[in-house]
């Protein structure tokens, strides 16, 4: 039998909660089971930024883990996933992820997600970056992780701010590879 894809899915406290909220909506439309781990910071600005409260984005996963609870079962490798995105990533969590910290089930769930060599997307948000963003995003892409900061692209002419979140959102569901994934091509001038 052949199980549904599973993508592991981190929000943290970045500005950018709504990458991780329609990223959740969109792996739900395309049947994908999702863990997800909300962080504390995540919380507070899925809140201030969207006005949703915790268990709301919760109910759009599949499974809701606690940061603290370290034996969830996305915190062993034995447990079978297909990816890992952090949705938006702060500076916080990929100076944790760049030093293998695991300091709560967020950065744990990414360390075991690079030591078994699967996806890992870091939606890192911060400007301007310094020294030590710039290393750490050197450290990851280094052990197989994929830096994708969430950047607009103007080329599509997008008409909505919802535009310019979904194409980017496609773009990484197409990344770690799911099938009804629908991001634009460019079909050249
Ligand atoms: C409104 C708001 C916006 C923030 N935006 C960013 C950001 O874009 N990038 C970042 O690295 N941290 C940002 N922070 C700070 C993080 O939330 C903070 O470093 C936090 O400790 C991150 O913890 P976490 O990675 O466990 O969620 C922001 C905080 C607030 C309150």
């Amino acid at each position: 039998m052949t199980r549904r894809q599973r993508v592991v899915v981190g929000i943290t406290g970045a500005t950018g909660a709504v990458y991780g909220v329609r990223l959740l909506q969109r792996l739900k439309a395309c049947s994908v089971e999702t863990h997800l781990v909300l962080t504390p910071a995540g919380v507070l600005n899925v809140h201030h930024e969207l006005g949703l409260d915790r268990r709301s984005v919760e109910a759009l996963a599949d499974a809701a883990h606690s940061p603290g609870d370290v034996g969830a079962t996305i915190a062993s490798g034995s447990f079978a996933t297909d990816a890992m995105v952090v949705a938006p990533c702060s500076m916080k969590t990929l100076a944790a992820v760049a030093h293998g910290l695991s300091d709560n089930l967020l950065t744990r769930a990414a360390d075991v997600t690079l030591k078994e060599r699967r996806r890992l997307v870091l939606m890192v948000r911060e400007t301007p970056f310094n020294l030590a963003h710039l290393r750490n995003m050197t450290s990851v892409t280094e052990m197989g992780g994929v830096i994708f900061p969430p950047l607009p692209a103007f080329y599509h002419r997008p008409e909505s701010v919802d535009a310019l979140v979904d194409d980017t959102v496609e773009r990484v569901m197409a990344l770690i590879g799911i099938e009804r994934a629908d991001p634009k091509s460019w079909a050249g001038l």
